[in-house]
């Protein structure tokens, strides 16, 4: 049996970071792979700073003994490495799976280099199979709610055992099951719009490689 394809991916992209580097590191089942690998290469001598994008992640790192760069000493990010739950060939993205998406995105919009890691069952032709999580702010959240559903999802608050799921930045995620989304630039500009957003995970113009596997053990990159 070959390697785990997400482990696959996860080291392929660890080969991008450098010493000296600042590196954004993602949240989520695939980039735990590559956070892991950066540990390695850590311990091996590489010198870095990291930069978490969930306190998922800023715990592993400094599991890992990776050190980091509290966030707001970070100016600019040289490469970070992340995980998407739906993708295009244009390298749009769907995010927030992981709930993790303000701090993905804030991170994603100071970096130079950005790339993900994926596998090709993410891979659509036009973005839409998987529910847009919105991160909504709790006051008047169901008026939040009712003006995303006006956009033409369904809409529903993610729960985490019986309750409401919070994020790490005390907010509530809506998923958002559009049809299709044939024009993402244009929804992401939308959604923000409204008033109680905070930010959603609509990634466009952002990716600089996509870093995929076809199922077959084999490396696909989209740059
Ligand atoms: C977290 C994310 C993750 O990157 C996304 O959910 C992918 O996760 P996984 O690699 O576990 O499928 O956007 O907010």
């Amino acid at each position: 049996m070959g390697m785990n394809p997400k482990q696959l991916v996860g080291e392929a992209a660890a080969a991008h970071v450098k010493d000296g580097m600042i590196v954004g590191l993602g949240t989520g089942s695939t980039a735990y792979f590559a956070i892991l690998k950066i540990g390695e290469m850590v311990k091996n001598g590489l010198k870095i700073k990291g930069v978490p994008t969930s306190k998922q992640t800023e715990e592993l790192a400094t599991t890992l003994g990776i050190p980091l760069l509290p966030i707001n000493e970070v100016k600019k990010i040289d490469l970070t490495i992340d995980g998407a739950d739906e993708f295009d060939a244009h390298k749009n993205l769907i995010k927030g799976g992981g709930a993790a998406l303000l701090r993905e995105k804030i991170i994603a919009s100071v970096t130079d280099y950005y790339i993900i890691i994926t596998d090709a069952s993410k891979q659509s032709e036009v973005l839409g199979s998987f529910a847009l999580p919105v991160e909504v702010t709790p006051f008047a959240k169901e008026i939040t709610l009712m003006q995303l559903k006006a956009l033409g999802c369904e809409a529903t608050f993610r729960k985490k055992g019986g309750d409401l799921l919070v994020t790490d930045n005390q907010n509530y995620i809506a998923d958002c099951k559009f049809e299709r989304i044939p024009n993402p630039v244009e929804l992401n500009l939308k959604i923000n719009q409204i008033p109680g957003v905070v930010e959603n995970g609509l990634f466009t113009e952002m990716a600089d490689l996509i870093i995929s596997e076809d199922g077959k053990g084999n490396l696909i990159q989209i740059s």
